[in-house]
């Protein structure tokens, strides 16, 4: 398939224009509608994707995987501990390596950096798959989750309540470029950094807006989306018992969602720590659109690599 992405690396949204990214999400939807009908889309017959984790993972690893078999292609799971990386390889050669192998390559790792790195090395399409910073993947199944629930994305206005983390990072970018409204409501010292703030400023569409308040309620009236993670990531296990002292008032629970829209939808990119972060009856109540999020990881993984590899 001829598509105006082939051939590029999917590392960050701020490497993304409006326009590409509203392209990834209708070929989501198209994909998904496709694979509902039954009709095949083995767009990458023979291909092979190098999956490396020095993470855990359940949705990424397995919706990527999937949805390169759907494809036609292989999704191979390296875990970093059997990889050579994990004795101490550089990332410069396991790039070169596994680019002679495979058509793509998907990392999801602690640092950034070394993302930039391996893409850098990589002369085939490398797809972020978490940095501590980022994650990319998992904005853009959300993004097309609102779309499907509301058939549009400009003026909507989302609420993510607690930790300003790497997947708050993405929702910022993603908001920005579909210029929506994003109200974070973090603890002083759990905000976004000032780089993930210009980015958002500079990549901002007609209608885009951020604020970020120390108040949920605040950040939650009139909101369209309410959006949680957990509030101890990966790699941060060591803190958690200071975070949640920090973090104890952000939940997201019944009476912050009667704040929001009528209409609202409840979000979560999963995994949950339920009775931390967001309520189990919130979880399991008629406006999560939780289940439906995760599964859209899968179609939306499916677009990036149909339009990339
Ligand atoms: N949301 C998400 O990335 O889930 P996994 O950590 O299970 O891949
Ligand atoms: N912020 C979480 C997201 C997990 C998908 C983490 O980095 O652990």
């Amino acid at each position: 398939m001829d598509t105006p992405l082939k051939g590029r690396d999917y590392l960050s949204l701020t490497d993304f224009s409006p326009s590409e990214f509203q392209y990834l999400i209708d070929l989501a939807v198209e994909l998904k509608k496709k694979q509902k009908a039954g009709e095949p889309h083995a767009l990458h017959q023979g291909k092979t994707l190098a999956m490396i984790f020095q993470k855990a993972s359940t949705r990424t690893r397995v919706s990527f995987e999937v949805a390169m078999y759907h494809l036609g292609g292989l999704g191979l799971f390296l875990s970093a501990n059997d990889l050579q990386i994990g004795r101490g390889e550089p990332i410069q050669d396991t790039a070169r390596i596994l680019a002679s192998y495979c058509e793509g390559i998907l990392i999801r790792t602690f640092s950034h950096q070394e993302v930039l790195e391996l893409a850098k090395y990589s002369d085939k399409p490398v797809i972020n798959g978490l940095t501590d910073d980022e994650h990319p993947t998992q904005a853009l199944a959300d993004l097309m989750t609102v779309y499907e629930e509301f058939g549009g994305l400009k003026g909507k206005r989302l609420a993510f309540i607690g930790d300003g983390n790497n997947v708050a990072v993405s929702l910022m970018h993603a908001c920005a470029l579909a210029g929506m409204e994003i109200a974070l409501a973090c603890p002083e010292n759990y905000r976004p950094g000032d780089k993930a703030i210009k980015e958002f400023e500079q990549m901002k569409q007609p209608g885009a807006n951020l604020t970020i308040v120390d108040d949920p309620k605040a950040a939650a009236a009139g909101a369209d989306v309410l959006y949680t993670d957990v509030w101890a990531s990966m790699g941060q296990e060591q803190e958690s018992r200071a975070r949640l002292e920090a973090l104890k008032g952000y939940q997201i629970d019944a009476a912050l969602l009667r704040l929001a829209k009528p209409e609202a939808i409840v979000m979560h990119c999963l995994p949950a720590h339920r009775g931390e972060e967001i309520t189990d009856e919130v979880m399991e109540c008629a406006r999560s659109r939780i289940f439906q999020e995760g599964e859209n990881r899968m179609h939306a993984h499916k677009a990036i690599l149909a339009a990339v590899l």
